[in-house]
């Protein structure tokens, strides 16, 4: 068995190596990502692993195909840019991580809340200049607040447990009720209840496509003055616009935001040294009530690791079986 692993950065390469020698597969890693171009690097190879943020070019799938490659597996877990229509169309089995490490997400969610109601950006930005003055920039404590968790996924019950122990009251919604903490009573009947009643919204569910946003304009002006959202889940579950104005008019406190609807070709990018163009994040990056970072949640060793190998886990797993635990039904 021969493997190729597309868009491997310099943290992971580690991680895919120590595998390889493991299990005795070679793996071939290249830092290119998968495109029309680069998938000719992988005729003579069983199976595809890749991670990127971009979209996967239909092309991509026409050629595996071509070449007889029939799995791709993905070592993260949204496949939001995978155009399912392509891979059914070529007989491709499609697999993730749906799971390496849903406390690295939980815990940042705690992370970037706890620096906001702090005021941790603005006070470190006072002091850099050596201006030490407490006031304006009071405090407020998580465990004097409503917590909302939208969606009860692994990474929405970390969060739980987290902001539990944290001493905030805590209130949930997800269509599907996990029996894990069915009997805490923590689910409210809807995500405009849990919007109404939440002093802080955290987000963990998945993307619902272009244009379905669920914190907009309409549902910022039923939540309570002063409510903070977090976004570790998808920039397109936001309107980024009518947030931006809703704490820029004092509705809102302000946002931790980990993701944005416009950030693929920007985050994890270096793009200092250029032109910025993007007004509206520009002006979120220089706001004290936004706390604005890359796409870095699940950014930490054991995420890492666990996306490099369990991806080519899942893999070894298809080519040997015909299935794996992780392959994505493509008919949802
Ligand atoms: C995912 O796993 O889909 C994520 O959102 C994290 C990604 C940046 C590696």
């Amino acid at each position: 068995m021969k493997l190729i692993d597309f868009g491997v950065r310099q943290d992971e390469e580690k991680y895919i190596k120590e595998w390889s020698q493991i299990n005795n597969i070679e793996v071939k890693i290249v830092s290119e990502l998968l495109t029309p171009e680069t998938v000719q690097l992988a005729k003579g190879y069983d199976g595809i692993v890749a991670y990127q943020q971009l979209p996967y070019d239909e092309e991509v799938f026409d050629k595996m195909n071509e070449y007889g490659i029939h799995v791709i597996s993905l070592r993260n877990v949204g496949v939001d840019n995978v155009p399912f229509e392509a891979l059914k169309k070529n007989n491709i089995r499609l697999t993730n991580v749906p799971s390496y490490s849903p406390e690295a997400i939980a815990e940042y969610s705690v992370t970037g809340l706890m620096a906001l109601l702090r005021n941790m950006k603005h006070m470190i930005r006072k002091v850099d200049q050596h201006d030490f003055r407490w006031e304006p920039d009071i405090g407020r404590e998580l465990n004097q607040l409503t917590v909302g968790v939208a969606g009860t996924g692994r990474i929405g019950r970390a969060a739980i447990k987290i902001y539990q122990g944290f001493g905030a009251k805590v209130i949930a919604f997800d269509k599907f009720h996990n029996r894990d903490i069915e009997n805490e009573n923590l689910y409210v009947d809807s995500l405009d209840t849990l919007m109404k009643e939440s002093d802080v919204i955290t987000l963990h569910i998945p993307s619902l496509g272009k244009g379905h946003t669920v914190i907009n304009k309409e549902s910022i002006s039923e939540m309570k003055d002063n409510a903070i959202i977090v976004n570790t889940a998808r920039g397109d579950l936001i309107d980024t616009q009518d947030l931006y104005d809703a704490v820029a008019n004092g509705k809102l406190y302000g946002a931790v935001l980990d993701v944005y609807e416009n950030e693929v070709g920007v985050f994890n990018s270096d793009l200092s040294d250029q032109e910025f163009s993007d007004k509206l994040l520009e002006k979120i990056i220089k706001s004290p009530r936004f706390i604005l970072t890359p796409h870095i949640a699940f950014y930490t060793t054991k995420a890492v690791k666990n996306m490099a190998t369990i991806s080519l886990n899942s893999m070894v797993d298809e080519l040997k079986t015909g299935t794996s635990e992780n392959e994505i039904n493509l008919e949802k």
